[in-house]
């Protein structure tokens, strides 16, 4: 059986991240024929600019995030929020893929977010824009995968009911179908 590859954007650079550290017990425990490929190098992305998004010289990180994110099956984003939605290492990597107009490297792709904040709401609106920005840049955005996690009254990466929570969250992003959807 082939392995699905889902491309995982972790939406915080802290060395310490939480979102990181789920990202990467995501990875860990994937299901069986599941790799989810933690794209590196998010911070040295520069700033969306379409001065510099050439045919013939966009910057290396952007044309590799692309081909990167282009060839996986799946996109999934692990991100807190910051003042009230995503951070800007996201919404930047989300604006890179989206561009060339009308060849958007999510056109199709099925696409999920989850994430944890220390805050009741988990990061809700973190995710909600994650998930209308990437739907604007053609994703097909799989409502039933977006988990906000509170970490209020939780140990995020050690309580099992939580953890499987996750878990299934991938699972269900990995197996969702649709006529449509991309390589
Ligand atoms: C600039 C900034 C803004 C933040 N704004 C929010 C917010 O609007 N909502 C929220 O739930 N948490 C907010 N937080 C707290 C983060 O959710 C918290 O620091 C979280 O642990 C970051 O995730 P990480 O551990 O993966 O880095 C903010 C943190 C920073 C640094």
């Amino acid at each position: 059986m082939s392995e699905t590859r889902v491309a995982v954007l972790v939406g915080s650079l802290r060395a310490d991240s939480v979102n990181r550290k789920l990202a990467e017990l995501l990875r860990d425990q994937a299901p069986a024929g599941v790799t989810l490929d933690l794209i590196d190098g998010l911070a040295e992305l520069p700033f969306y600019n379409e001065d510099i998004d050439t045919p013939d010289a966009a910057p290396a990180r952007a044309v590799a995030l692309r081909e990167r994110v282009g060839t996986a099956a799946r996109v999934l984003a692990v991100t807190p929020e910051y003042n009230g939605t995503m951070p800007a290492v996201l919404n930047n990597a989300i604006d890179w893929l989206s561009r060339p107009y009308g060849v958007s490297t999510l056109t199709g792709k099925p696409f999920g977010v989850v994430g944890t904040t220390p805050t009741q709401y988990g990061g809700k609106w973190s995710h909600a824009d994650a998930a209308r920005s990437a739907k604007i840049a053609g994703a097909v955005v799989v409502e039933d995968v977006t988990v906000s996690q509170s970490s209020v009254d939780v140990d995020v990466l050690h309580d099992p009911q939580v953890v499987a929570k996750l878990r299934d969250a991938v699972a269900r992003l990995v197996d969702f179908q649709q006529e449509t959807v991309a390589a």
